[in-house]
């Protein structure tokens, strides 16, 4: 199904008012209203920091203290960041029974700040530092200051509960965003470039299972032209907002 000639807005909330199983995907998109650069782009964290020399659970093991540089920068755009109207409209959305989850790549937690209640973290979160000899967790707060490298009480660099490239997605977190992705009628992909994997494999799951896929993202992506059904161009907060204007009153 293609949304040809009808309004693409008003298809999506025909979708999601007829079906009220839908589930959204997230990603750094999301958050970029609430001033947290994404990942790729001119603008992005990656033109920055060379994702293979910060970003891997190779690099940390080699030099915690330099990608450390990188994770400060995020822990405390991340820390200091609030929920968009974005965030909010899809707490607004699970509140009245239209979206049953969010699976998100973000490791801000603006989804539970504006007060999502299911929120399946793909790539864990910033909220929790492990230490990577003697698996003690602390909260970050505890142990991370600005600029400062967190270390853990035997003396080993901590890192944060986030997944690196190279590591793997926690079980719990895959397994519960495929089985959403498998039953929902809906998957709303907002605000994500899909080119990491096996983030970028949900959208695929859910179409193959018999959902539709509604892309919200100011870009075309990867997935615009092979899977996506219907493409919201623009966005987050001001889509999302009209989404559940119209659901309120497909009059207007
Ligand atoms: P990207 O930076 O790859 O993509 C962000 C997407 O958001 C792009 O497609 C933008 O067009 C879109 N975008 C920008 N502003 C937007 C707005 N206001 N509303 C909606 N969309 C907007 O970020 P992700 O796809 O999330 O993983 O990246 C996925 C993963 O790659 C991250 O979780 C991270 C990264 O490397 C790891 O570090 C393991």
């Amino acid at each position: 199904m293609r949304a040809g000639g009808s309004d693409p807005i008003r298809e999506a909330v025909r979708l999601l008012a007829e079906r009220r199983n839908a589930v959204a995907l997230t990603g750094a998109g999301i958050s970029v209203e609430s001033g947290i650069p994404s990942f790729r782009g001119a603008q992005g964290m990656w033109a920055k920091y060379d994702p293979m020399e910060y970003a891997t659970l190779h690099a940390f093991m080699r030099s915690p203290r330099k990608v450390w540089a990188m994770l400060s920068e995020m822990v405390s755009v991340c820390g200091g960041a609030a929920p968009n109207a974005a965030h909010k409209g899809l707490a607004a959305l699970e509140e009245t029974g239209v979206v049953r989850a969010v699976i998100t790549q973000n490791v801000d937690g603006l989804h539970q700040a504006a007060g999502s209640r299911r929120v399946i973290e793909y790539h864990g979160n910033l909220d929790v530092l492990i230490c990577v000899s003697c698996w003690k967790r602390y909260p970050t707060r505890e142990r991370w200051t600005p600029g400062g490298v967190p270390l853990c009480d035997c003396g080993e660099i901590l890192k944060p509960n986030v997944v690196l490239f190279g590591e793997p997605i926690p079980w719990l977190a895959q397994e519960q965003a495929e089985e959403e992705a498998r039953t929902c009628g809906v998957l709303l992909v907002i605000g994500t470039s899909a080119q990491v994997s096996p983030a970028c494999d949900i959208p695929r799951i859910a179409k193959e299972s018999g959902a539709a896929v509604v892309e919200i993202n100011p870009e075309p992506t990867s997935l615009t032209a092979s899977v996506t059904d219907i493409q919201l161009q623009g966005n987050a907060s001001a889509l999302i907002a009209r989404l559940i204007e119209l659901l309120l009153d497909p009059a207007v």
